[in-house]
């Protein structure tokens, strides 16, 4: 089982977005079963909000329904999740404090496992989601490969 958590601040845009199109992703693929996929923000102002209805409607447009609501990620998330995968500098500076000793090794900026690198812009402020679509599909797209190819190596 590989347990996964995505993180943004306020856990209503990006990685409600993350989440959900990744265990779409996963299932595509028929992979559903090795995956534990959660997402949460760093700041606690949002929790109980519902899924942004932008953030929503962007990512129905691109075929991933679903609902969400906001709660802040939490020591419990960082102890079983094999990688925490944050949207922006922010986001990874804000959770390394939150998780201590706890996240070390498994904080990661999603892009990272793109081979461009760089963050997932907060579409709460820029107010392009289809950029953070994109950015978001593009991330969890090539951090999908990364597990599929780390497992074949360890089994070769
Ligand atoms: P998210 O976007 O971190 O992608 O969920 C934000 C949502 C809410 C706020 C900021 C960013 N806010 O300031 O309330």
């Amino acid at each position: 089982m590989i347990r996964v958590t995505f993180v943004c601040l306020g856990n209503i845009c990006r990685s409600p977005m993350a989440e959900l199109l990744f265990k779409n992703m996963v299932k595509e693929r028929g992979l559903a079963s090795s995956f534990e996929i959660t997402s949460g923000g760093t700041f606690d102002y949002e929790e109980g909000s519902p899924f942004y209805s932008p953030a929503k409607e962007t990512l129905r447009a691109h075929g991933v329904e679903g609902e969400h609501t906001a709660r802040k990620v939490t020591m419990d998330d960082v102890a079983k999740s094999d990688y925490l995968l944050v949207m922006d500098e922010n986001n990874f500076r804000d959770l390394t404090e939150f998780a201590g000793d706890a996240g070390k090794g498994k904080i990661f900026m999603l892009l990272s496992f793109a081979s461009r690198g760089g963050a997932v812009a907060d579409p709460w402020y820029t107010r392009d989601f289809e950029k953070a679509y994109s950015d978001i599909e593009e991330g969890c797209r090539c951090f999908l490969d990364f597990i599929i190819n780390s497992k074949e190596r360890s089994e070769r």
